[in-house]
């Protein structure tokens, strides 16, 4: 269940990724694009800005995320679908946008050769995904887990899948042979380790706040602080430096291997 409202609390910091990938398809000019995983639309909105000549579609399995999306876009077209599955009923496309969803399904390599099937020539398809196994934030997290082995093995199936650069390199390689990577790390001052557990919450933390009984949340929660507080020091001025690594791919559908 994702909820818009705690997506949002830290939505500078969630959209200036979008932002950095659309910069880098400027020259591009897409006539359709699709945003899979577009959630309450943070992605479409950069989308609509830096092409406001296409004709852009998002789709997301949130009725939730969705509905904010609607309200807040209301001449783009949004629709409630699983993209886990095939979406090719939905035609071919310019420009398949993908910011930090590839994560949260479990076939990213099925996704990537799908969406590569999609795209019209010269188009491309271009994702931002959070490494997150490279951040302090989650050895904390997954040391906090231990308290619930048990309960840890019902929520894995809903937790996110994630890979490496390499990995992500080696999916698109198959698809084509035009291929940009890159990492950023965006390093966000935080007031204080509650605001590192409330931005955790907004994403990688939503399964846990959905399978969690409130009374197993609160000792959770309370670990996981302890654990960002020692990892996390402050800085002379009482801030809190909280580096967040993202990874950026775009592959071009006029190399594409077939
Ligand atoms: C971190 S949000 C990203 C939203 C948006 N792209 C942005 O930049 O703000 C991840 C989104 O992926 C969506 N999602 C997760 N699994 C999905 C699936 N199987 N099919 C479609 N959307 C999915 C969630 O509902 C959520 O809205």
């Amino acid at each position: 269940m994702w909820d818009a409202q705690m997506y949002h609390r830290y939505g500078a910091q969630r959209l200036q990724p979008s932002l950095d990938l659309a910069r880098a398809l400027e020259n591009k000019k897409p006539r359709r694009i699709l945003d899979v995983g577009c959630g309450s639309g943070m992605s479409t909105a950069c989308l609509v800005s830096a092409f406001p000549d296409a004709e852009i579609v998002g789709v997301d399995l949130s009725q939730e995320m969705l509905q904010k999306a609607k309200e807040n876009l209301p001449t783009v077209q949004f629709l409630l679908r699983d993209c886990s599955k095939p979406l090719s009923d939905l035609g071919t496309f310019d420009l398949i946008f993908s910011n930090a969803f590839l994560q949260w399904i479990p076939n990213q390599e099925t996704f990537i050769a799908r969406a590569f099937a999609m795209l019209r020539p010269n188009g491309a398809f271009a994702a931002q995904i959070p490494l997150a196994q490279e951040m302090p934030s989650f050895s904390c997290i997954l040391e906090a887990e231990k308290q619930f082995p048990e309960k840890m093995k019902q929520i894995q199936p809903h937790k996110y899948v994630l890979h490496g650069a390499g990995d992500y390199y080696n999916m698109l390689a198959s698809c084509t042979s035009d291929i940009s990577l890159w990492i950023t790390e965006y390093c966000h001052p935080m007031d204080s380790p509650e605001q590192i557990l409330a931005f955790l919450q907004g994403a990688a933390l939503r399964p846990h706040l959905e399978y969690l009984e409130p009374e197993e949340q609160a000792l959770f929660f309370e670990d996981l602080l302890t654990r960002l507080k020692n990892r996390y020091p402050r800085q002379a001025n009482g801030k809190i430096l909280f580096p967040f690594r993202r990874l950026f791919v775009i592959g071009k559908a006029d190399a594409r291997i077939v």
